[in-house]
Formats: C-alpha cells, structure tokens, sequence
C-alpha cells in the first residue's frame, strides 16, 4: 500500500472519530445523534458524499496549534433525501462543543454557495457552544459570511435549520433567516443571552429550557416552527417537510399520483353548527377537503387561532392558511397575522398554491394588541397575500367580518376563485354589534329596547348574515355546497395551474415589518 494511501485513511478514520470516543459517549448520553449519525439518517441510505472532511483550523493562539481535529467541528457534504438533492451540514458538539471557527465556517459557506448555484435546498443541523471563543473576531466574521449567504439564498432555495443542542448568541441569526427551524425538546436552546447573562441584567431566574427551550419557541415566541421529541423525530419532520416543497424558486413542487375517486365529502354538509358563535374545528374543514391523512402543520403550538400547513390536492402540493373557530374564535391578532404572513411569503416564493378558509370575526380588540402595533402586523397579512401572484383560493366558511374580510384572500386583493358556503355571513361586523350602532335610537326609544334590539338583529342578519350580497357584487364567484367543496378545488387548482402574473419592475417592495 502507497504511504499516502495509509496516511488518508489514518486521517479519514480520524475524521469520522471527531472529537473521539469519550466525547461521543458524552453526546449519546444526553441522548443525542452524533454529527455523523444525523446526516446519516437524514439522507437516502449511502448517498452522502463529504466535503471537506480533512479541513482543519489555522489558530495558532492559546496553543491551538496542539489541538487539530480533521473536519473542525462541522460535517459538510450533500446527498439526497428521497431521491432528490439537499446539501447538509451538521455542526459535531464532540469537537470544541461545535464552536464555529473561521474554518467551520468556510465550509459552511462553501456548501452555501454549491447548494444556491445548482438551485437545492441546504439544510443545517445545529448543534454549537457559538463562537470559537479562542479565535476572537474571525469567528464572528465566519458567522456574518453565513447570514450573508442566508440572505442571498432567501426565496431561491429552501433553507431549513434543526437545532440539535446549544444555539446561542449570534449563532441565532442563521436559524432566523432561514425559512423553517426545528427543534428537539429538552436537549436544544435557542437565545441571544443565556440565563447568567439575564439574571446580572435583568435579575430574572431562568432556566435554559424556559428561557428558549423548544416548548418555548414553539408556544411562545413563534421561533420554532416544529419541535420534535427526539433527533430521529426531528429528521423526520425534515424529511416530510421536504417532500411538500420544490428544489428552488424556479420549480414547483413534485404532484404525487393519487386515485381520484372520493371528490364529494357529505360529511361536510353538517359541520357548522347553527349558532354563529359556537365554535368548529377547522381541522375537520380541512381534513374534509385535502387528500387524506396530507396535512402537515406548520407552528402548530403558535397562534393556534390561525392554522398553516402544507397539504396535497389531488397530489398537487398546496399551503393552507385558515382561522381557526376554536381559538379565540378565530380572530387575527398580532401573532397569527405574523405566523399567516410569512407562510404565506414562502409559498409565495417557492411557486406553492394558496387554500385560504375563512371563518374571521374581525381583529382582536384591546389595548395589548394596539400597542404592540396590530396595525403593522395585520398589515404583513394583507401585504403578503397582495403581492402572492400563485395560484389563490379562498372559501369563506362562516364569518367573514369587516377589514378582516379584505385581508383573508379576497377577491379585491387578488384572489383567483372566491367560495362561499351558504352558512357565510360576510359583514361589516355581527348582526348584534351592527344593529347596537345602526338602530341605537331606535332600539333606545322603542317600548320594549330588547325585543326591539332582536328585532333588528334578525333584519340585519336577514340582509347580510348571508353569502348572498357579495355574490351578487361577484366578489364572491360561486355559493357551493359544502360537500363539493373538494371537487371544486380540485379543478380550480388544476385550471389555474399556468397561471402568470407580471408585477411592475421594483427593486423590493417595503413591507412593514
Ligand atoms: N469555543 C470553544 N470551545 C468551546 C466553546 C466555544 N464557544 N463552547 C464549548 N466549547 C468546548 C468546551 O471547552 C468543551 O471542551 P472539552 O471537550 O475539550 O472539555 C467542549 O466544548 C464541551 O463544552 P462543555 O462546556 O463541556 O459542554 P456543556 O454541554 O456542559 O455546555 C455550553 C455547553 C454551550 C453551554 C457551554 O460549553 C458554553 O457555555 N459555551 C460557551 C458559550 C459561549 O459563550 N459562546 C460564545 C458566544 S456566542
């Protein structure tokens, strides 16, 4: 055997060892995958190729020259997950806790730039103590060059971040750039200042786990889009969420092949209950209209008064945003025009059609909710669906209340096909309200105010508690019943398959953040 045939698989063995046994031991016994063991799993069984497996650090400071571990600390390479391309890099806690060095980095800008010229998703498994602390400045100039690229990759290709373990600091900025984040529950934190730092300046106590564990920033603060038990369990997600979306901004998603014999769904002919104001699972609206068993929801745990996800179509891929009664009766606020806006965005971007299924009493009221600037963040919604030119379908189930009617991909906004069900009632606001404001004198001169109030109540919900009035305007094209309402997508999808919009030359337009 050639001496440097010996001397490359010496260094490879080395380099599959990372920071070696013992410290292997330590990452398994907090039940955690090794660098290694992740990528493994996540990819196709033998498809991965490494990159960069013999790279190793240039710090000559604090004796760092002792210290060398082929790799430095992160796997790079690419492979496919089921069957298509994805680049992957996994930060190895083994090798100095994962800390990014200016070599780390590098290869992590390296994969970026392969994985945004052949157009594939780059997934990131993080798993780091932050910045190589020994290496200063460079470090940080190392996790720069990362977001930078994060930025130019944004809308071009999928970018997704698993956070495996400690996620600190300016390690944090990646993730936030990135379109999708998971987690794993109990072994992952994500925050800018840890606990010692917030308890000298704010005096508060808190844990990891509370400060920014997974159940945190999945309930939360809306960082975390899905959380997972375990590592295995968060590949998986991976994996499924891959299967939902196209390679790059120039392609669309991969339509399965699906039998097309159960279009009319009887049982949704009786979901809305006779009162206006008693609740409905709109996870039941869903499932009565997407193929069965393809809803995959994103941040579900955050804003539960609105739900996103991804589903299929007759196979095709669509993303779903659609208020949901049994939360705050479905209300948009701060948080769920947040979570609605930036799924709607990435659908946008990634060529994913848009069911959107209304049942909206209007904004939620209050003082929290102005000062925290409901205004600006109900504005992100109305934006984001404005300037969406993929395919856009709306079914207005319930309630369809004021500007939260406009916002809710309506027909004025761009919407391509606007449904309602006969149970609709699209409004300036409620039968009660309205009648309150419109007949106060009235109601207050009549004999007997209350019976006057219902009166008037049912003469308003007669003229506008209905789907009728906006049909007539066409503002709504067709009053279906609730059982077609999965033939009827079905064939609107398809027909608006090739749809093509030019928007007038910009160089971005100014959404307010
Ligand atoms: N730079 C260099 N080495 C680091 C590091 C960093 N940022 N973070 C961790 N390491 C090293 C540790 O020295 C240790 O090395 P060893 O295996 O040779 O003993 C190894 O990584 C594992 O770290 P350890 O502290 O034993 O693991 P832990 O699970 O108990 O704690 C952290 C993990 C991340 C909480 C802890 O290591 C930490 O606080 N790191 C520093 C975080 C930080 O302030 N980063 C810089 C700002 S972004």
């Amino acid at each position: 055997m050639s001496k440097n045939i010996k001397i490359l698989q010496d260094k490879l063995e080395k380099a599959k060892l990372g920071g070696g046994l013992k410290r292997i031991e330590k990452q398994h016994a907090k039940k955690k995958l090794t660098a290694r063991e992740r990528v493994d799993y996540l990819l196709d069984e033998g498809s991965f190729e490494e990159i960069g497996a013999l790279v190793t650090h240039r710090t000559t400071d604090f004796d760092m020259q002792k210290q060398i571990y082929y790799g430095d600390g992160v796997v790079t390479g690419y492979g496919t997950v089921n069957g298509k391309l994805v680049y992957v890099y996994a930060q190895d806690f083994t090798v100095f806790g994962g800390a990014l060095s200016e070599t780390h980095a590098e290869k992590i800008c390296k994969l970026m730039d392969h994985a945004l010229k052949v157009g594939a998703p780059i997934i990131g498994l993080n798993d780091s103590g932050g910045a190589r602390i020994q290496e200063g400045v460079r470090s940080l100039g190392g996790y720069a060059d990362i977001f930078y690229r994060n930025v130019q990759a944004s809308g071009v290709i999928p970018q997704i971040s698993a956070i495996m373990g400690p996620c600190a600091g300016g390690a944090v900025y990646s993730p936030a750039i990135t379109d999708f984040t998971f987690m794993v529950e109990n072994t992952s934190y994500m925050f800018v200042t840890g606990p010692n730092v917030v308890k000298t300046v704010t005096n508060e106590e808190v844990t990891s786990e509370e400060l920014g564990g997974a159940s945190t920033h999945s309930t939360k603060s809306g960082v975390t889009h899905f959380t997972s038990v375990n590592d295995v369990e968060c590949l998986e997600h991976i994996k499924k969420l891959l299967s939902y979306i196209p390679q790059n901004n120039t392609e669309t998603a991969e339509k399965l092949k699906v039998s097309l014999d159960d279009e009319t769904r009887k049982e949704l002919d009786s979901l809305i209950p006779d009162s206006p104001n008693k609740p409905y699972d709109m996870h039941d609206v869903i499932k009565g209209i997407i193929d069965t068993d393809s809803f995959f929801e994103v941040h579900k745990n955050y804003a539960e008064n609105i739900l996103v996800g991804f589903s299929r179509l007759g196979g095709r891929s669509v993303g779903i945003v659609a208020n949901q009664p049994m939360s705050l009766a479905g209300v948009l606020d701060v948080d769920a025009s947040k979570k609605a806006a930036r799924f709607v965005r990435f659908c946008d971007a990634f060529n994913i059609p848009l069911l959107v299924l209304v049942d909206v009493p209007g904004f939620l009221p209050g003082t929290d909710q102005e000062w925290n600037g409901i205004i600006l963040h109900g504005a992100k919604l109305l934006y984001a669906l404005s300037e969406a030119t993929v395919p856009r379908v709306t079914v207005i189930t319930r309630k369809a209340y004021g500007g939260a009617y406009d916002v809710m991909n309506s027909k004025h906004i761009g919407a391509d096909l606007n449904f309602a069900w006969p149970t609709a009632e699209i409004a300036v606001m409620g039968a009660k309200g309205a009648s309150e404001i419109i007949f106060r004198k009235e109601i207050q001169d009549a004999e007997d105010p209350e019976l006057k109030l219902s009166e008037k109540e049912a003469e308003y919900a007669e003229t506008f508690a209905n789907p009728f009035k906006a049909a007539q305007r066409g503002f709504i094209d067709e009053v279906i019943m609730p059982k077609e309402t999965r033939r009827k997508l079905l064939k609107a999808f398809a027909m608006l398959e090739n749809k093509s919009v030019q928007r007038p030359k910009r160089k971005h337009g100014n959404i307010p953040l």
